[in-house]
């Protein structure tokens, strides 16, 4: 029998703080009007001080869960695709491994700009249907807030902050992720970069003044590259599941510009009723934009059992890829308060165990006799 991929769980996090156009043209030479008409966004979420990228997805990761009925110790594989993870390393889906109690999961971070969620699909669907794992958590989450020069009208009127997870579930029944297509052309790369803090130019007094840890795009050419390349891959990835436009139900695309989501869903011939935004709410958060939207449109029930949904996405990079998803997860039904309860417990437990493992290992270096010193003893 061919095993499928299926969505099983879905969980988002946004922060709670929104920022206005109004409040943007207070910080730089804007106006509501300008990012309205140009970019379609009204407002984004930008973090508090005490959040990041890790904090928004533990709580997507935790409503997926809650919604897929599975407990952190199934999982087999976290990834998490993000431009601003908490460090360089370790990687945040590591940090999340362990903040969630999932002792049994493999976990790596991947960067492919805002394209990121898709590359995560199509990876972990791979490893799901070759049968080498059962249960897989798929992440986007951002925290471009971070890395945004306030200053710049050019750039800070479009980003915010936010998380999207998934859970994929190896299954018999037909459907899921029934095809993937992913690209990039890194002759693009400095349309849309971070020049600072790699190992090209690393953190000096010269990349802060000259501004190089903030995002830099060259807004006209990425915009012509994304109005080119998302109905492509979308036909594309069609084509490679044997299916038509005609067939999808919905269209969720990165939440880049009003402007691009229109040209593609022209370019495609889709009734805008076919294409999901909510662009508006939450600007561009690079690679949640796509599992905020498709969280969201799941639970305005949107999306139901045997519809055909795709999500095609451009980014940094440059990068793009879609992926076709049949539904067939039913709406989830409320969790009881008991078993609410009987989660956080769970969590409760995955926090004593991380701090009862990081004593531990304080304790053995403590008692241990350090190898290094009676070497060094030997040849005195
Ligand atoms: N408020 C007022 N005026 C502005 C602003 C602003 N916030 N920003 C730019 N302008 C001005 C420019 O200075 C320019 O003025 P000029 O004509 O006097 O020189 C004018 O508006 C037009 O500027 P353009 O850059 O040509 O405006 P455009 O219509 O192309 O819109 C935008 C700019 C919104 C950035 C658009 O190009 C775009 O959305 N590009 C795609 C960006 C994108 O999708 N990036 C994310 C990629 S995904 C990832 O991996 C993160």
């Amino acid at each position: 029998m061919t095993p499928y991929a299926h969505i099983v769980g879905w969980g988002k996090c946004v922060p709670e703080r929104a920022l206005t156009n109004d409040e943007l043209s207070e910080m730089v030479d804007t106006s509501d009007e300008w990012i309205l008409a140009r970019t379609g966004i009204q407002e984004r979420r930008i973090v508090g001080e005490e959040e990041t990228t890790l904090s928004m997805s533990l709580h997507a990761a935790q409503q997926a869960l809650e919604v897929a009925h599975l407990r952190p110790n199934q999982l087999d594989l976290i990834v998490i695709a993000t431009v601003t993870p908490d460090h360089l390393f370790p990687a945040t889906s590591c940090l999340l491994q362990d903040a969630l109690g999932a002792t049994r999961a493999a976990a790596f971070d991947l960067s492919a700009g805002c394209t990121g969620f898709v590359y995560g699909l199509g990876i972990a669907s791979h490893l799901l249907i070759a049968g080498v794992y059962r249960t897989a958590l798929v992440i986007g989450a951002e925290t471009l807030s971070r890395i945004t020069d306030w200053q710049d009208r050019a750039t800070c009127v479009l980003f915010g902050d936010g998380a999207g997870a998934v859970i994929l579930q190896a299954g018999e029944n037909e459907g899921g992720i029934l095809a993937t297509v992913l690209g990039a052309d890194g002759s693009g790369g400095e349309l849309l970069h971070l020049p600072a803090g790699g190992s090209r130019y690393p953190a000096s007094h010269r990349t802060v003044a000259e501004g190089m840890h903030y995002i830099q795009m060259r807004g006209r050419e990425v915009f012509r590259f994304a109005v080119r390349k998302m109905p492509a891959a979308t036909q594309e990835v069609l084509q490679k599941a044997g299916l038509s436009i005609a067939d999808v139900n919905l269209l969720i695309p990165h939440q880049a510009n009003q402007r691009i989501i229109e040209a593609a869903t022209r370019a495609l011939d889709l009734p805008p009723e076919r294409v999901y935004s909510n662009l508006h709410r939450y600007g561009n958060t690079s690679s949640a934009s796509i599992p905020l939207a498709l969280c969201e449109a799941a639970d305005e029930g949107r999306i139901q059992p045997g519809d055909l949904m795709v999500c095609v996405g451009f980014g940094a990079g440059l990068t793009w890829g879609a992926a076709a998803i049949r539904w067939t997860r039913p709406q989830p039904v409320p969790t009881p308060p008991l078993r609410r309860f009987l989660r956080r417990l769970l969590y409760l437990l995955a926090t004593t165990r991380s701090r009862l493992r990081k004593a531990w290992r304080w304790l053995n270096a403590l008692l241990t006799r350090d190898p290094m010193a009676k070497d060094g003893r030997k040849e005195q």
